[in-house]
């Protein structure tokens, strides 16, 4: 089975994937955060950046944001042209500022709607499509329904986060819905959410061979070896956590501004301190440091502390 890094808009940037997979390989694909291409046709030059082959580096799925079907079909054509044979098609994001536009999550809203776009976009991509989807709008009652309508594309691999749009990143996920209908799927089917530490992850893998792959996200950015633990039963050390988050640190000092850096290392800090024993101090530390001396000073006091057991993201601490 495969481990997908999934995508988190403001972390898994070019930079962040190239360190991560140097540091430690096994991910099979990491997913991009999405494009989103405007009215006019056009792409920022930070997305142009992104999906740039040369600052790929690591096995790198771009995906795409867009309620019209001929957008997806003018950005996954630019992509083909740059030599990337899968686009990802978002049907997640639940951020009212992107439903309200029939975007992400917003598409799940109407099925005549969603089965037009999809027409359009199977009949003409020059290249797989696999789509990122949750269970439904306001019910995971809707799920098989939407089951029903993909079954009728070549979807390439369908990724399920196991909430509603409804749920955000609420409560806890329900893998069973999507474990339930899997033997209707007739696409490969990859389970994520909440699939926080390498024992989560084991244990759904374990249970759930039927599945093609899981995608992990909060659980790999505050665990980097996740997937190594998982495969391989070798567990993250303090002194390789403490060189990536040297490597990421420096990644970022050469291509963004000190404040833009603080910002960066603040989410990515805040994440990899959950790993560690007795770190809920140190996170609100890391949290609320103005400045990189701040920071810093947080992270010297994180490396005193010892790994948890079964490191990994967790809600709160
Ligand atoms: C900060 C943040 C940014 C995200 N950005 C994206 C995105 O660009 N595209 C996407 O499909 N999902 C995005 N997601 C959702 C994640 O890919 C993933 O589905 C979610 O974190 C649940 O997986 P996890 O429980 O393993 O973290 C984002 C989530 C977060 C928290």
């Amino acid at each position: 089975m495969q481990i997908y890094f999934a995508p988190l808009q403001g972390i898994t940037d070019g930079v962040f994937r190239k360190i991560h997979a140097d540091h430690f390989p096994g991910v099979a694909k990491y997913f991009m955060p999405f494009i989103s291409p405007t009215q006019n046709y056009n792409l920022t030059n930070k997305e142009l950046r992104e999906i740039d082959p040369g600052n790929l580096h690591v096995p790198a799925v771009p995906q795409i944001i867009a309620s019209h079907p001929e957008l997806f079909l003018w950005a996954a054509n630019q992509l083909a042209d740059l030599g990337y044979d899968e686009v990802n098609l978002n049907a997640g994001c639940p951020s009212g500022t992107v439903t309200a536009k029939g975007k992400g999550a917003g598409m799940l809203l109407s099925m005549t709607k969603l089965e037009l776009f999809l027409d359009e976009v199977y009949g003409k991509c020059p290249i797989r499509v696999s789509i990122k989807t949750r269970l439904g709008w306001t019910s995971k009652d809707e799920y098989p329904r939407l089951v029903e309508l993909l079954n009728q594309y070549p979807v390439s691999e369908l990724i399920v986060h196991g909430r509603t749009r409804a749920q955000f990143y609420e409560g806890e996920a329900d893998p069973g819905t999507v474990i339930d209908s899997l033997a209707m799927c007739r696409m490969p089917v990859v389970y994520n959410g909440d699939l926080f530490t390498p024992q989560m992850c084991k244990a759904f893998m374990d249970s759930n061979p039927q599945f093609h792959g899981v995608m992990v996200g909060r659980g790999l950015v505050a665990n980097p070896a996740l997937v190594r633990t998982v495969l391989s039963g070798e567990a993250l050390t303090r002194a390789e956590m403490q060189q990536y988050h040297a490597a990421v640190y420096e990644g970022y000092m050469q291509v963004f501004p000190k404040s833009a850096v603080l910002g960066r290392m603040r989410e990515i800090g805040k994440h990899l301190a959950l790993c560690f024993e007795d770190a809920g101090k140190i996170v609100k530390k890391m949290r609320k440091a103005s400045s990189l001396a701040a920071y810093d000073a947080a992270v010297c006091e994180l490396f005193e502390h010892d790994i948890a057991s079964d490191p990994g993201f967790r809600v709160s601490l």
